[in-house]
């Protein structure tokens, strides 16, 4: 979808009534669930380091690196990349800024590009990004976009990360396809998950290193 499709629906979302959002979303069960995500070599989960929230996490990413946060909104975790990463470039991609702090906006190491995450990413050399954390739009075939778009643009060595490693359909709380389009992308491409990140609604961060040798 471009930036004028993409705008125009939230444009419509954000006007619709509760009640017929509500209706909407009830029609989504009409449709057949997706199948369940696969299972996942275990050669793949053996390394994995649990950590008690997604900001432990960045106690394992490279200082001074260069970042990417697909989906930023407020800046809340940008502001937290910040400051536990001090990152050489910390590349914030979010349709609209509008919402976003202005401590985060005005960090000399921060850019920013307004724009779709897939839309970027396509436009990123190779192998720019120590890590890359997606968190946009959640849907299904959104997820498998920006993971298309993010996994050559990961070093080798580097971390793919994800928010929401969850998978929702019921109504009301929108549709994360998340951890259908993460196990796939395991299981067809071999990453080994290096982080696996509690958080209080279950809904989990996860990260996948970018093996040295692909
Ligand atoms: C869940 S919020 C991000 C929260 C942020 N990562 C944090 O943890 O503080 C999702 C954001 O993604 C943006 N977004 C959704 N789909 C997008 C897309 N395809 N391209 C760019 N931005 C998108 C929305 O505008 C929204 O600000």
């Amino acid at each position: 979808m471009n930036d004028w499709l993409y705008k125009t629906e939230l444009a419509i979302r954000r006007a619709m009534p509760e009640q017929l959002k509500l209706v909407v979303r009830a029609a989504r069960l009409l449709k057949a669930p997706p199948p369940s995500a696969p299972t996942l070599p275990q050669a793949q989960l053996d390394g994995c380091i649990v950590l008690s929230d997604r900001n432990a996490m960045l106690g394992h990413v490279m200082k001074n690196g260069v970042l990417c946060e697909l989906g930023v909104l407020h800046g809340a975790f940008a502001l937290q990349m910040l400051a536990q990463t001090q990152p050489r470039e910390l590349h914030l991609v979010d349709v609209t800024f509008a919402g976003c702090d202005p401590v985060v906006l005005s960090h000399s190491s921060v850019r920013t590009h307004q724009m779709m995450t897939t839309g970027f990413l396509n436009a990123c050399p190779d192998g720019m990004f120590d890590f890359i954390y997606v968190d946009a739009d959640h849907s299904y075939p959104a997820v498998c976009a920006d993971i298309q778009a993010a996994k050559n643009k990961v070093k080798p060595g580097g971390l793919l990360a994800f928010n929401d490693f969850a998978r929702i359909l019921r109504p009301g709380l929108g549709q994360f396809g998340v951890h259908q389009a993460v196990c796939e992308f395991m299981v067809d491409e071999g990453w080994p998950l290096a982080f696996f990140c509690m958080q209080g609604e279950a809904l989990y961060d996860v990260a996948l290193r970018r093996p040295s040798a692909v």
